[in-house]
């Protein structure tokens, strides 16, 4: 075991001087001191470089960029580099190439083109990773290992034959026997019953219109995101080995918005879990998905220390249209991310590249130089961040949790289901963002996890939920806890098989409640609650079982029925929220649900100043993050470490913001 101790909060990002002169490097490291940088990630697509031809490796001009970082005292977080193969690897093993579910060979020539199940991919990766470890594994200024890169980002299933047989080992695995596998896959329905485990194979391009077995999809997901994960494995023994004394990370990958792996079941495999989160410049809210991502980041990192690993100190080049982050950005985004728990803050990438596909993609240092806008940012953020080392090591203070899964996410994108206006994670996202609206710090847990210590669990959209899931949230409610469920929760068990009995069968005792159909809505229709607010998706035909309807509709398919319900269980409350309730009719049910449970924000605020605690041994920081244009006041007392003003009862923010409370007396 390897702990990260964090020591200040972290600040650089993705170094990669493989692609500039020598004489740029010196510049490099003077530019990357300037601004405070304390760790730089090396190294992440230097295969080519490292590995030049087979078995010949050139590791010097690694060596002396990690000199040269240490000489400057900036640490590494130096990459395994195995993140995309050289070409000569494939021209050596074709068979190492990704096939699609169509059967199209997915070629060398951008990044990441390789199967993930093939030996000689992985034979060459850990043979690099063995080098690698060999000559830097107590290197100075090595304080983390970085494995990979985003797995799973570009090639996360491969359908191949080598695929298809690894699937078959891991079914075996987990169903023990061809039994097994015909009864979770229901394999009774439309001829699919296997008589050989050889039969089986991933899910492949069908006949059109004619939707492969949901298990069968379901299982490739999982079996995809174990696979991805026995790669990280096999170089984490490597590491382990040679290695024993440097903390391990991957950096996930937006994982709001991706979700090819089971990100609960990889940070259990991790030293520091640490993330990639960038925003959505189209999106108007991506600030408050932002707070999702990094509330979900701490969730895996079990409420401890996390990295924020990757994201643009301004433009991205991926969206369709690129705009520069606006003056004050960078810093609100940075210190959003600290507010949530990370104890470091790192972009990709420390010097913008002149020529590749990320040419366009914004760099600490950009391309206009060091007299802009942007370096000037960077200098401010830097020093803030060093001011700030006070903060690293404290825990996020939460009252709410709220249940995410990744198999309830895979699950409820499979077809042929009661409507295509479903959809993961919609809900989450919007009862998260009713809570940051009132400052109140929501904690993502994995389904199944105890849920002790919270006074409310949100549980949005858990259509596939296990029975270990259903029975926390039910000891929760029944230990005095509140719990809101939304529809299209609890439906199916762990092989996507339908709880008989009415819906939602995993929860329906809890809910005190019984669905006899669904009845989704017709693309824009809307309904209309007994409050007057609407509502749109989906409705359904619910007769309360114990239960009381708080909300009934005024109109619609099932007019009069509950729409919300209340229920008394155990020594708690369970809540059912049966349709999609604009975000007006969300706010009032969480506002009661909130004030039943007595639970308090982290300050009185008001929509769109994000106010978050992180408290630890040293006293508390209260942070206030203003979204707003407009100047914004918060109930506080003590020291903005901003601005260093002294505080006597209230901390003002300008419109884009930040301050960040050293709380007196706390
Ligand atoms: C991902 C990758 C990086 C880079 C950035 C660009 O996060 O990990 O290598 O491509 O995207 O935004
Ligand atoms: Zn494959």
């Amino acid at each position: 075991m390897a702990p990260w101790h964090p020591r200040r909060i972290e600040f650089g990002g993705d170094y990669n001087p493989e692609q500039w002169p020598r004489d740029v490097w010196a510049e490099d490291r003077a530019l990357m001191s300037q601004a405070g940088v304390t760790l730089a990630t090396v190294g992440v697509f230097s295969w080519a470089h490292l590995e030049p031809e087979p078995g010949r490796y050139e590791l010097d001009w690694l060596g002396d960029v990690l000199d040269g970082l240490h000489a400057q005292g900036i640490g590494a977080d130096l990459a395994t580099a195995t993140a995309s193969p050289p070409p000569w690897l494939t021209r050596l093993h074709p068979e190492a190439l990704p096939i699609d579910h169509e059967g199209r060979t997915r070629w060398p020539g951008a990044r990441q083109a390789y199967c993930p199940s093939s030996t000689a991919w992985r034979t060459r990766a850990v043979a690099l990773v063995e080098q690698l470890a060999g000559r830097f594994g107590s290197h100075p200024a090595v304080r983390l290992w970085h494995l990979g890169n985003e797995y799973g980002c570009h090639t996360s299933r491969c359908y191949c034959d080598t695929c298809a047989a690894g699937f078959r080992r891991w079914l075996l695995r987990r169903y023990g026997g061809l039994d097994g596998i015909n009864s979770a896959w229901a394999t009774a329905f439309w001829s699919q019953r296997y008589s050989d485990v050889e039969e089986i194979l991933p899910p492949r391009l069908t006949p059109d219109g004619a939707w492969a077995n949901p298990t069968q999809q379901l299982d490739y997901r999982r079996f995809a995101s174990d696979t991805l994960l026995e790669e990280l494995l096999l170089e984490k023994e490597v590491l382990r080995r040679l290695s024993p004394d440097v903390p391990i990370t991957t950096n996930f990958m937006v994982m709001t918005r991706f979700n090819q792996l089971d990100y609960w079941r990889w940070a259990e495999e991790v030293d520091v879990v640490s993330t990639d989160y960038y925003p959505e410049f189209a999106d108007p809210l991506t600030h408050v998905e932002a707070a999702l991502s990094a509330d979900l980041t701490r969730g895996l990192a079990d409420g401890g220390s996390w990295l924020l690993m990757e994201t643009s100190p301004s433009a991205v080049n991926w969206q369709p249209r690129n705009p520069a982050k606006k003056p004050g950005a960078l810093r609100r985004d940075a210190l959003q991310q600290i507010a949530r728990g990370a104890d470091g803050f790192n972009v990709f990438q420390v010097r913008a590249s002149l020529a590749g596909a990320e040419k366009f993609h914004s760099g600490l240092i950009p391309h206009a130089g060091t007299d802009t806008r942007l370096w000037r940012e960077v200098l401010d953020l830097g020093s803030l961040l060093e001011r700030l080392g006070e903060v690293a090591g404290s825990r996020v203070e939460s009252e709410v949790a709220m249940v995410w899964g990744y198999d309830a996410w895979w699950a409820c994108e499979l077809d042929s289901h009661p409507s295509v206006d479903v959809r993961y994670p919609d809900r989450p996202r919007a009862l998260h963002r009713a809570l940051w609206d009132r400052g109140i710090t929501v904690d993502l847990v994995r389904p199944g996890a105890a849920l002790d210590g919270y006074k409310v669990v949100v549980v949005p959209t858990l259509y596939l939920a296990d029975d270990a899931a259903a029975a926390a949230v039910r000891d929760f409610v029944a230990g005095g806890g509140h719990a809101v469920v939304t529809y299209f929760s609890g439906i199916v068990d762990e092989h996507d098989h339908v709880r008989p009995g009415g819906y939602p069968g995993a929860f329906r005792e809890l809910l005190g409640i019984r669905t006899e159909e669904f009845a989704p809505l017709l693309e824009g229709e809307t309904v209309v609650l007994d409050d007057g607010s609407t509502a749109d998706v989906w409705t359904e035909d619910l007769r309360l079982e114990g239960a009381e309807a708080v909300r009934t509709y005024a109109d619609g398919p099932v007019p009069g029925a509950p729409a919300v319900t209340r229920h008394a269980f155990g020594d708690g409350t369970a809540w059912y929220i049966a349709t999609r309730t604009s975000p007006e009719g969300t706010s009032s049910v969480l506002d009661r649900v909130v004030a039943e449970a007595g639970v308090g924000a982290a300050a009185v605020t008001t929509p769109g100043v994000e106010v978050v605690r992180r408290r630890g041994e040293q006293g508390s920081w209260l942070f206030v993050l203003n979204h707003t244009g407009r100047e914004a006041a918060v109930p506080a007392s003590g020291v903005d470490l901003v601005s260093g003003d002294d505080l006597d009862g209230e901390v003002r923010v300008g419109p884009g913001g930040v301050a960040v409370v050293r709380e007196a007396g706390a």
